[in-house]
């Protein structure tokens, strides 16, 4: 991400003053210009980094080191002191990338892709007669830990997937990437030693004992990856200065373990009651020994698979009621005369310390895990919760991965009407990249603790959005993710607009041959004389669709109080925006109506709530084939769009997974008017609306109760 090198090479006396420097950069007279027979040469140790080189460069590997016009990556500690900084230097004849490590060559490389039209990375080679304007830059990075959090536990993403991903991560020198292997719904990663964790617990649904709490439920489905596939992930990641960082989530996020080995748990009996005959629990019990033994051989297993210093061990939103009911848990804790639950967290983190010491490893976790400050300070502390915790891990002395979800959770929707969670907070690249560690309160001796800044994508929300295509992760982690490479490499001194100009100038270009369907921002919308004006300044094309409709290209102003329905977009390449709309569009009315169910109603969140528009409902048990829910209006609706939504749309569950739709028009007779598509949907009736009826076609949907939410309307023109 760092487009201004190129900038400040072409236009060096005039960027300099306005861009922020790199470490230096240096314009020399001169090009150096691609050939047919320019080659990679490399020192012995660099060769498959050459290998990697010459797929994008279209050159050949010369490991005679003869040949005219090459390219040269060099292992170098006398010009390069710094692990992973580079000297590129580009002369007329020559191009030489150095670095101390083949980390530093790397860095250097991409660099060099930075200096080249777009295509590179798209692998059709660099064209012969490619100039490219001589200068020197020394770089180095800001932090040593720039990294991205994965969670494949919630949504299964397979090997060709996550290789294409660790690409494109590794365009943006990212060079950590965590992966969430394990958590309630679902366990990715073989152990040979318990070969059921991944055979059962990879697949939820249909007969498996995991709950499909996510996505679908009649069907068994999801995946992991052998230690094999493993090996040839980490390696491959390697190769890219990526190292792979794995997560078991541990003594919380357990229910899939749990459900596999229920002997893990705490032995009280289950309560199964509300939860639809299936146990709920989800912690390893702290006081059976047994468990130990356990962890000692699943842990034993990754730290003899990952080569990275540390393994991640959870210590995240640990449901502690299930140890204070725990007989054994109790005991243990008089025994040890611990105050509280806290002081069994800390007694399980400390057990597992150990057990990763034994195999010769660290032990990084969540920031709760640090909570009373008790576990040991070589812990690697990830703080999500908020900048607060991330200031606290530091002042206690553990070295700190910022990832604050309102800032770096990039399953978090970008505007608010968009797809994605909002508990962190709805934000944008703009966000991202302006985060700065000293404006939120990092001392320099704090920011001396910070190891670096990451982002994180939770995937339960991904599930419902075709996982078997990457348009939605795509969407969610990009341009974040160059937005979080740029500030963790080099900080944000250019201020956003200088960035965003590049970004949209420099790097969609990339993007696009990178084969990211990336997220533009929104279109410019004006309201000028009662009519929308609709204008982009990102070199994408601007449509517009009417609800129920075909899009369709923008063909000028629309005169807003007649179009109320219509929604603009914009696409560029497989890039595109999110829709922007008039003020009308989202507004809805709340006319009278009276919820009914078959199955019953929670008291806690009775029908009330859903007729008042206030909230949402639940119904007293699970759905069964042939369950109904009524909405009956007290006076027929006249509107253009009726939405109905059981359960969650962004987290579909509690939902009634299948059914159908019925109208009535008069109150008494009901015809079909269409199917529910992950509980939900959409009726866009031509006559006024008495009752709406939704008819479950499916047998358990996998949770205890039917989330019932107010109805949406949309009024009539
Ligand atoms: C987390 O988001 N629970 C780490
Ligand atoms: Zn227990």
């Amino acid at each position: 991400m760092k487009l201004r090198l190129l900038i400040l090479c072409l236009l060096a006396p005039l960027a300099a003053a306005a861009q922020p420097a790199p470490r230096s950069v240096a314009a020399a007279p001169g090009r150096f210009v691609f050939s047919a027979s320019t080659t990679l040469v490399a020192d012995r140790a660099l060769l498959p980094l050459a290998d990697y080189a010459a797929r994008y460069l279209g050159c050949g590997v010369d490991t005679d080191r003869a040949g005219d016009g090459a390219v040269a990556l060099l292992l170098d500690t006398l010009a390069v002191a710094s692990a992973e900084g580079y000297r590129l230097d580009v002369v007329p004849d020559r191009i030489v990338v150095r670095a101390a490590t083949a980390g530093g060559v790397f860095n250097g490389l991409q660099q060099l892709f930075r200096l080249l039209p777009p295509e590179v990375y798209a692998g059709r080679g660099v064209a012969p007669g490619t100039g490219v304007a001589c200068c020197r830059i020394d770089d180095a990075p800001r932090f040593a830990y720039r990294g991205m959090m994965l969670d494949l536990a919630r949504t299964w993403i397979d090997e060709a997937a996550l290789l294409r991903y660790i690409d494109l991560l590794a365009f943006h020198n990212i060079n950590k990437l965590h992966l969430h292997l394990s958590d309630d719904e679902g366990w990715r990663i073989e152990i040979r030693s318990h070969p059921e964790l991944a055979a059962v617990g990879g697949f939820r649904g249909g007969d498996s004992p995991v709950r499909p709490v996510y996505g679908k439920w009649g069907e068994k489905y999801g995946g992991y990856f052998t230690q094999e596939q493993m090996r040839r992930i980490i390696d491959y990641a390697a190769l890219r200065n990526i190292e792979i960082i794995p997560e078991i989530d541990l003594p919380g996020h357990s229910r899939c373990i749990a459900s596999v080995r229920p002997e893990i748990r705490c032995p009280y009996p289950p309560d199964t009651v509300s939860t639809n005959g299936y146990d709920y629990r989800s912690a390893w019990c702290v006081a059976r020994e047994e468990n130990y033994a356990l962890l000692d051989d699943i842990l034993g297993e990754l730290c003899a698979l990952f080569p990275s210093e540390y393994i991640h061990v959870g210590g995240d939103e640990v449901e502690t009621s299930q140890w204070e009911r725990c007989p054994d848990c109790r005991a243990l804790m008089r025994r040890r005369g611990l105050a509280d639950a806290h002081g069994l967290e800390d007694l399980f983190m400390e057990r597992v310390a150990a057990i990763l010491a034994r195999h010769g490893k660290r032990p990084a976790v969540w920031n709760e895990a640090v909570k009373t400050g008790r576990i040991d300070r070589s812990t690697r502390v990830y703080g999500w919760q908020s900048v607060a915790a991330c200031l606290d891990a530091a002042s206690k002395g553990y070295p700190t991965v910022v990832m604050p979800g309102e800032s770096f959770y990039f399953d978090m929707r970008q505007s608010p009407y968009e797809d994605g969670h909002d508990w962190a907070a709805i934000f944008d690249a703009q966000k991202t990249f302006a985060f700065d560690p000293a404006a939120k309160g990092f001392t320099p001796e704090l920011l001396g603790r910070v190891v670096g800044l990451a982002g994180a994508f939770f995937s339960e929300a991904y599930i419902s959005h075709e996982p078997e295509k990457p348009d939605y992760l795509d969407y969610m982690t990009f341009p974040r993710i160059c937005a979080l490479a740029r500030i963790a490499w080099s900080g944000n001194a250019e201020g956003w607009e200088a960035y965003r100009r590049e970004l949209i100038e420099r790097h969609y270009p990339r993007m696009e041959a990178m084969g990211i369907r990336f997220r533009l921002f929104p279109p410019r919308m004006e309201v000028r004389d009662g009519a929308m004006h609709l204008s982009v300044d990102d070199g994408s094309e601007l449509w517009q669709v009417e609800d129920g409709g075909e899009a369709e290209r923008y063909r000028g102003p629309v005169d807003a109080m007649r179009s109320p329905s219509l929604r603009f977009f914009s696409r560029r390449g497989g890039a595109r925006s999110p829709y922007v709309t008039g003020k009308a569009y989202h507004r809805t009315v709340a006319p009278e109506v009276t919820i009914t169910t078959s199955m019953g109603e929670s008291r806690r969140f009775p029908y009330a709530n859903a007729e008042r528009y206030r909230g949402l409902s639940r119904t007293a048990r699970a759905c069964r084939r042939g369950d109904w829910v009524l909405y009956e209006f007290a006076s027929p609706v006249r509107c253009r769009e009726l939405f109905l939504q059981t359960g969650n749309r962004q987290l579909p569950k509690t939902i009634v997974t299948t059914g159908r739709v019925e109208v009535s028009y008069d109150g008494r007779t009901f015809r079909p008017a269409g199917e529910l598509e992950q509980g939900s949907v959409t009726l866009r009736p031509d006559r006024p609306v008495r009752a709406v009826r939704i008819v479950s076609t499916c047998d358990d949907n996998g949770t205890p109760y039917v989330t019932i939410q107010p109805p949406r309307i949309r009024p009539a023109l």
